[in-house]
């Protein structure tokens, strides 16, 4: 199914692009702010197992991946970086804004695979628990004064934008 098809790339996609984010915050954490190193290695360590989770869904069911990917990942790692730059609280302020724009659509993918597909249904659900996790601790870490509020809505946008874009290609 098409649709169906679809979530699977966009997934696998961002969750790639995830990654990317990850390792950018955590090139730049290593060096000015060691203290939060470790939680962001552990949050790479659950988008490593996302990924892992649809790239082999896409293997066994021969659907190519999302002719985006680079764009992806380009775009993760600059993100990454750029907020990192800005300081621990972008880092955390760009996390809550991700996840929490994500979770918007894992609640839509969940309700239509519900009825679609099973076995997506259980991957998807998979690595809800994760993100609610991450959008949580970006949440109650990140400061949300005015400062931040571009950085909130500036990442929030992009998201919805990659994410309508890779549905398309
Ligand atoms: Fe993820
Ligand atoms: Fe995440």
């Amino acid at each position: 199914m098409k649709e169906v098809e679809r979530i699977l790339r966009v997934n696998h996609a961002g969750e790639y692009g995830a990654i990317n984010i990850y390792k950018a915050q955590l090139f730049v954490a290593r060096m000015f702010y060691k203290d939060i190193a470790s939680q962001l290695e552990e949050m790479l360590v659950h988008e490593k197992v996302h990924f892992n989770t649809f790239n082999n869904l896409l293997i066994s069911r021969s659907i190519r991946r999302c002719y985006a990917i680079h764009f992806w990942a380009f775009g993760g790692f600059s993100l990454g970086l750029f907020t990192a730059i800005i300081g621990r609280n972008a880092i955390w302020v760009c996390t809550n804004s991700i996840e929490s724009t994500v979770l918007h659509h894992l609640e839509w993918q969940l309700d239509f695979l519900s009825k679609n597909d099973i076995e997506v249904h259980a991957a998807v659900l998979s690595i809800k628990a994760d993100e609610e996790a991450h959008q949580e601790f970006g949440q109650t870490n990140g400061n949300s004064s005015l400062v931040y509020k571009p950085i909130f809505y500036i990442v929030r946008r992009a998201t919805e934008f990659a994410i309508w874009v890779s549905t398309k290609l």
